[in-house]
């Protein structure tokens, strides 16, 4: 793989979910590659999230035709999704309609256009008994939004060839206009609170969303077909993470309180370990980036 990934001369990316927290990451790393670049935002966007990104609502399948027929992508990365935990709970509908239904669509559309489907999903697929998990893990999901996002990965495997990428937790500053829950341990830490509770029985693999930004195009930039797992380099707890990041700080009393899982009454069970193993991107991709926290702190929030 060169300097600029799999890419061909004449490739040409859609990519969706522009207007989210990974989208403007993407955005970033694939403005530096050598491809014409088309964004959908989500309908809900009032301002374009980069500089000629349009508004298509996926759960309006004329609408995703008519924008795909000026797109004319020989490369589609999905990244656009019902994401959050909550929502899809309370709004299963919903969740189908865009995690599965238009993700059916966007690779009926791609078999038949000739295109590579690329599609991010979620280490909420597994139910976080049997960490590590490998690309071939059973998914047995336990939340709506999992259930879902595995249902996505189905629909999207059974029509075509395709990438289906599970990413780890991401975490990092905000690129775009939407902060994450890495925003919000910032704020708190700079400003002396609120108190927040951190899992200390909950792992991940967490990585950067730059990181995950440049694995996502990396093998969707070498049309990497079947499932891919792109985590971290270290298994961490929310109450890790949080404590090393108030350390790079220099932050001695951060407002942050250790918790179980366990403690906290949740409508859905939490997954204990949803460590991935990644070790088949990384023999794909060894030259893509893979920071340790430490590093990822070093680099976007440097101290004097
Ligand atoms: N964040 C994480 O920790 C994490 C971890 C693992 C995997 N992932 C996966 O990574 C991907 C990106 O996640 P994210 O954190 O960037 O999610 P996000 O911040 O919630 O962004 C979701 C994106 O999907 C768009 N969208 C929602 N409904 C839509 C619709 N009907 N039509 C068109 N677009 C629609 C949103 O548009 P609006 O601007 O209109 O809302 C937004 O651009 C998802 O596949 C997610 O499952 C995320």
């Amino acid at each position: 793989m060169g300097a600029h990934g799999g890419w061909h001369p004449e490739d040409r990316v859609l990519l969706t979910g522009g207007s989210g927290r990974l989208g403007p990451y993407l955005v970033r790393e694939l403005r530096r590659s050598p491809v014409v670049l088309q964004v959908w935002d989500g309908p809900t966007a009032s301002v374009p999230s980069s500089p000629g990104a349009v508004p298509v609502d996926l759960a309006d399948p004329a609408a995703v035709v008519r924008a795909w027929q000026v797109a004319r992508p020989t490369v589609v990365i999905h990244a656009a999704a019902l994401a959050t935990v909550d929502v899809c709970l309370k709004d299963p509908a919903r969740a189908e309609a865009i995690n599965v239904t238009a993700t059916r669509h966007l690779a009926r559309l791609a078999l038949h256009m000739g295109a590579h489907l690329a599609i991010t999903s979620t280490d909420m697929v597994f139910d976080g008994t049997r960490a590590p998990y490998a690309v071939d893990a059973a998914p047995q999901p336990l939340s709506a939004y999992g259930g879902s996002k595995a249902a996505g990965e189905r629909a999207a495997l059974e029509t075509g060839p395709c990438s289906v990428i599970r990413l780890a937790l991401l975490y990092g500053p905000r690129l775009g206009t939407r902060p994450s829950f890495f925003d919000t341990q910032l704020a708190a830490l700079r400003s002396g609170g609120p108190r927040m509770g951190l899992f200390t029985d909950e792992w991940r693999t967490p990585i950067d969303y730059a990181t995950a930004a440049r694995g996502v195009i990396d093998l969707a930039s070498l049309r990497a077909t079947g499932i891919w797992h792109v985590g971290g380099p270290e298994r961490l707890s929310r109450w890790e993470l949080g404590s090393r990041l108030a350390d790079h700080l220099g932050i001695d009393h951060p407002p942050f309180d250790p918790v179980s899982r366990l403690s906290i009454p949740a409508p859905e069970p939490r997954p204990a370990d949803l460590s991935l193993d990644s070790h088949a991107w990384r023999e794909l991709c060894p030259h893509s980036p893979w920071p340790t926290l430490a590093e990822v702190l070093a680099r976007d929030l440097p101290q004097s």
